[in-house]
């Protein structure tokens, strides 16, 4: 156990903390480093298990201060009482200078929204089944991060994949695991959730992804200035021609940036409205000329904090000379349906696409009505 907490003995102190402790989250009464005086001994376990709820909390009372101190709580200001917001004071005489047994800690108390939209998805509605789902299942608590620059993969990792192993599901979706790395679980979980095409800058030399700092750092720009240099035309949107010259000044700086595209929702609370019945399933709502899911086409500058800068981008980069190399099969501009036509009468054996890390749906191009008559072929068929 480890030692008690030496007893604050000014009065100047006592007076300091109790003018901290006003304002909206009290947070100052008791700051971050007391609570830490004991958890952060890694040998901290509780006294008793009875009557512990360890599919929330365990026995092991550590809390990582150095990956506290990323999480997206601290970034924000908030400390560990105002979570534990039934610890007001602490007694000092005492081993455990709290109550032995604390409050559940209530998320909701600052996420309203994201309960609300929470409260109408598949995993409340297990509470019929006895099965209680708390945020923290797919968040964690003490470490929460941003997800704004997460890939759609990590995302998944980060919460859904923790419970739902996609191997032995959606069999009636082709070249699903295309699907999981380009399309986030939400997207198609959640239709009515906003979503937007996500482009990162990867590095083919180095296989790895660049993130926003270094970018900024290349092209020797502040963050301020990247729309003013990019934004030529002033218009608030990167153009194709506006693009271009971006990947221009990287080449100039010896960089092969080339752009990962995923298609990912918005940080929004209405993703919790995580559902079955509603998911899509329907092909052309993604595969067709005029997809609504491509409208929304953000360049991303990634933070080390998890977030992330969003710049506009005119949709019809996508189907623009300087991402033509992206595409898997042969050098013409191929149509996503072409391909999945292709796939079809091969029955699905002649799986020749190999596996490239950077794609992009193609977004038709070419007249709709040619498109339209393929499609509902093949929807018949995708939809087995
Ligand atoms: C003097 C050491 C000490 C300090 C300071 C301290 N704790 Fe604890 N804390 C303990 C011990 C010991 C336990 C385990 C009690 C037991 O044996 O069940 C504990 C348990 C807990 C638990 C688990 C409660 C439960 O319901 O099981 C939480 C949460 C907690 N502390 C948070 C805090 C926070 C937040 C602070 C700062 C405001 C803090 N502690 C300050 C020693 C301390
Ligand atoms: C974002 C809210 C939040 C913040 C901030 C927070 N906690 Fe917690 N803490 C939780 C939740 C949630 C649990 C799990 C138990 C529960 O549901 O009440 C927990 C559990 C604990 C436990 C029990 C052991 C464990 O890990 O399950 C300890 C000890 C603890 N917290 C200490 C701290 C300390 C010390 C700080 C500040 C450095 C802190 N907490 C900050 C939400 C928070
Ligand atoms: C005392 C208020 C408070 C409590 C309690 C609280 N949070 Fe937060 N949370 C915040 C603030 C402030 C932010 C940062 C602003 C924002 O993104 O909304 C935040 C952000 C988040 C984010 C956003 C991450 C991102 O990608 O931007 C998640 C997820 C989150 N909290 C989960 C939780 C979970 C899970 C709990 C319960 C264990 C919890 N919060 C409890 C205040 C709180
Ligand atoms: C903590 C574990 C856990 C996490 C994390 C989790 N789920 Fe679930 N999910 C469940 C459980 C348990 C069920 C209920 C299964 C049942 O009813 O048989 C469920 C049900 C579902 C269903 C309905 C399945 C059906 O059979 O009706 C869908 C869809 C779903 N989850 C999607 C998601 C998505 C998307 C995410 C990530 C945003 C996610 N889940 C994260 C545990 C989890
Ligand atoms: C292209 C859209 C799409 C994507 C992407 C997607 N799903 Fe689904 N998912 C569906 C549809 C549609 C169903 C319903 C199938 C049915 O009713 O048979 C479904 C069913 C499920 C089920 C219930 C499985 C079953 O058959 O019992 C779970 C769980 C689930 N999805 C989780 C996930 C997770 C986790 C991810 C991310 C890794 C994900 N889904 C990505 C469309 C999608
Ligand atoms: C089934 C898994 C799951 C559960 C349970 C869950 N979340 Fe989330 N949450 C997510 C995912 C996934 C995202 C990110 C969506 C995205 O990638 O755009 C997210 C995003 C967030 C965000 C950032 C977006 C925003 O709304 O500002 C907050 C805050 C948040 N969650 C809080 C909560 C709270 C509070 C609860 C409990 C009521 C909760 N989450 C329960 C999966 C979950
Ligand atoms: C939520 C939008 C969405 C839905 C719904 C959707 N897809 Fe996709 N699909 C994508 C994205 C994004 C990719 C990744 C593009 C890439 O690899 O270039 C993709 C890739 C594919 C590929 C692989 C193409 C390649 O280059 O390897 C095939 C085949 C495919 N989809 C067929 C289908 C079929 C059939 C359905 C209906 C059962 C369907 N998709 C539903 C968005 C969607």
């Amino acid at each position: 156990m480890k030692k008690l907490f030496p007893l604050p003995s000014s009065i100047g102190l006592v007076i300091m903390l109790a003018c901290l402790a006003s304002g909206p989250f009290a947070r100052a009464a008791i700051e971050n480093s007391e609570c830490l005086g004991c958890h952060s001994d890694e040998s901290l376990f509780r006294s008793g298990t009875d009557g512990v709820n360890h599919s929330r909390m365990s026995d092991q009372l550590f809390v990582d201060e150095e990956k506290f101190s990323h999480s997206v709580h601290h970034n924000n200001g908030i400390g560990c009482v105002d979570c534990h917001s039934d610890i007001k004071k602490l007694n000092y005489n005492e081993n455990v200078p709290h109550k032995k047994q604390l409050d559940v800690v209530n998320c909701t108390m600052c996420h309203e929204e994201e309960s609300a939209a929470f409260k109408d998805s598949v995993h409340m509605k297990i509470r019929g089944k006895g099965i209680t789902m708390t945020c923290s299942a797919c968040h964690g608590y003490h470490y929460v991060k941003h997800q704004e620059s997460m890939s759609a993969k990590e995302r998944a990792n980060n919460s859904c994949a923790k419970c739902h192993n996609t191997s032995q599901t959606h069999d009636w979706l082709p070249k699903k695991n295309e699907h999981f790395a380009f399309v986030e679980c939400v997207v198609c979980h959640v239709p009515e959730a906003p979503r937007h095409i996500h482009l990162t800058f990867f590095d083919m030399m180095s296989n790895k992804f660049y993130s926003g700092q270094e970018i900024l750092k290349i092209l020797g720009i502040t963050e301020e200035d990247f729309m003013p240099v990019l934004d030529i035309n002033k218009d608030g949107t990167i153009n194709v021609d506006e693009f271009e010259n971006l990947e221009l000044m990287l080449r100039q700086k010896n960089v092969h940036a080339i752009f990962h595209a995923e298609m990912v929702a918005e940080m929004q609370a209405i993703v919790h409205q995580v559902n079955r019945g509603a998911a899509l399933r329907d092909c052309k709502t993604c595969h067709s000329a005029d997809s609504p899911y491509f409208k929304a086409v953000t360049l991303v500058l990634t933070r080390d904090d998890g977030q992330a800068d969003h710049f506009q981008v005119d949709r019809a980069v996508l189907e623009s000379f300087s991402l033509r190399h992206f595409y898997a099969l042969g050098g013409t501009r191929m149509k996503l349906l072409d391909k999945i036509g292709f796939l079809l009468l091969a029955g699905g054996c002649a799986v020749v696409i190999g596996h490239l890390t950077v794609r992009i749906v193609t977004i038709p191009l070419r007249k709709k009505n040619e498109v339209e008559s393929k499609q509902s072929s093949l929807l018949k068929e995708g939809s087995r």
